[in-house]
């Protein structure tokens, strides 16, 4: 692993590389300070936001500990809804697509509302519906899981997304919070429905005081819920028609911005999973007009984000929007301007870690190491895509760049000071094109 010298001042803009001696630069895992100047950067491990309302607040189904409500009313008021209408019988429902047990969760009106994963369900969690899954788990693991992430910890990588589209102010992912839900069409052990079954046969014999879900015994499972979108397609439908019937001029651009939205959130959370599958396009040609009404994106399914490492043993996992022809056309002004400052503010990158943090720990497996090493990517991956946006590069011209990480150094407590070393990934995967 070669290791840079970097110093950084007043964000990324002063970035200065210093050139290595020759032998340091062929070393392994050689260290070379970074330091920075005029910048307040706090560690992952010490968070600036911790909410002692939320802690207050903590539920725990043995998978992990999370807050009760969320810090925003109308999305608790959403997941208020979704229980209401469990209680009167309109359960969610399995998307059968899926490689993991999701669900369509929906309101009193049977609108669908929302998408919930929950944590046990997913490809690699316990109770996952799938055999093929389970398949893959007992034969094969290391042909199929994906060593640079953290196993079964998808859900959190879906609402840290969300943390990353909001911070960011990107505006395509779907709201996206940890919650606890129970239903009798989520899959539970044989064990769990044997207690659901005494506990309501039990409680059946009360008035109707307690929720049904309570009476049933069902244990709530922790999950990602996701806000629906509603009229959207996946967009591998809309890109084919695309290249038949060519958009506007005016909505074309529009289109072009948003995807470039959809690069930045993908660069940056290093997304293992982006196919054309994995986003959505909602396209109203009525509306043409109003390009901003036209046409808008949608970036689901962000569960396989947030690697700890950058992948290099057998599989790449590319970006699967790089072979589009909007991936050649250099980035706009217009995404310049929206996300380099911020990028570049080291203070709201700090702020966006220190965040993820807060959601992450909450999971039963959090190991602060590896979130540090989650940060250094991401770091590394933000000081790129600076780069890029800087140099008008193409989304295409971005995949290519050296991969880095920013690791930092020391206990980091104070602010002044904290190191950070820039390390070149080395190793890179077998296979570059799956
Ligand atoms: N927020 C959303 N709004 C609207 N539709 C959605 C949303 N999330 C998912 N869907 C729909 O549900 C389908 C499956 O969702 P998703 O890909 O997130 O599930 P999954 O179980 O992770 O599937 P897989 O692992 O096969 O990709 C999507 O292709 C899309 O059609
Ligand atoms: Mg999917």
């Amino acid at each position: 692993m070669s290791v840079a010298r970097i110093v950084l001042r007043n964000g990324y803009k002063d970035i200065q590389y210093q050139p290595l001696p020759k032998e340091i630069e062929d070393a392994e895992d050689v260290e070379s300070p970074v330091s920075v100047g005029g910048c307040t950067l706090d560690i992952a491990t010490t968070p600036t936001s911790s909410n002692n309302e939320q802690q207050r607040l903590l539920t725990d189904d043995g998978e992990a500990n999370i807050p009760l409500q969320t810090d925003d009313p109308e999305f608790n008021e959403l997941i208020a809804e979704s229980e209401r209408a469990i209680d009167e019988g309109i359960l969610p429902e399995r998307i059968y697509q899926g490689s993991s047990g999701s669900y369509f969760v929906r309101d009193r009106d049977r609108k669908t509302i929302g998408v919930f994963k929950p944590k046990n369900e997913e490809p690699y969690g316990h109770l996952n519906p799938k055999w093929t899954k389970w398949m893959h788990k007992m034969c094969c693991p290391c042909c199929f899981g994906r060593s640079c992430l953290i196993p079964n910890q998808g859900y959190m990588s879906e609402a840290g997304a969300s943390v990353v589209d909001t911070k960011f102010g990107l505006g395509v992912v779907p709201k996206t919070k940890v919650v606890a839900l129970a239903s009798e069409t989520f899959n539970y052990t044989p064990i769990d429905k044997a207690k659901a079954k005494s506990v309501k046969f039990a409680t059946e014999r009360f008035p109707d005081t307690l929720g049904k879900n309570m009476k049933a015994g069902l244990p709530p499972k922790i999950g990602s819920f996701q806000v629906f979108v509603n009229g959207f397609k996946d967009a591998d439908f809309w890109i084919r028609r695309f290249q038949e019937e060519p958009l506007p001029p005016e909505v074309q651009k529009h289109f072009q911005h948003l995807f470039e939205r959809l690069v930045c959130l993908d660069y940056i959370i290093r997304n293992t999973d982006r196919g054309n599958d994995n986003w959505l396009i909602k396209y109203d040609k009525e509306k043409a007009d109003d390009p901003e009404e036209c046409i808008y994106v949608a970036a689901i399914d962000n569960g396989l984000a947030f690697p700890f490492k950058h992948p290099d043993e057998w599989r790449a996992y590319p970006y699967y929007w790089a072979w589009l022809p909007y991936a050649s056309v250099p980035f706009s002004d217009h995404t310049k301007d929206l996300i380099l400052n911020k990028l570049k503010d080291l203070d709201l990158v700090q702020e966006v870690i220190d965040e993820l943090y807060n959601v992450f720990k909450h999971d039963k497996g959090f190991d602060k190491n590896l979130f540090e090493r989650q940060a250094s990517v991401m770091r590394g991956q933000i000081l790129n895509l600076c780069q890029a946006l800087e140099d008008k590069k193409s989304p295409l011209q971005l995949v290519q760049m050296p991969l880095l990480r920013i690791e930092r150094r020391g206990d980091g407590k104070s602010n002044r000071g904290s190191n950070f070393i820039q390390r070149f990934q080395d190793k890179y995967p077998f296979f570059s094109a799956c």
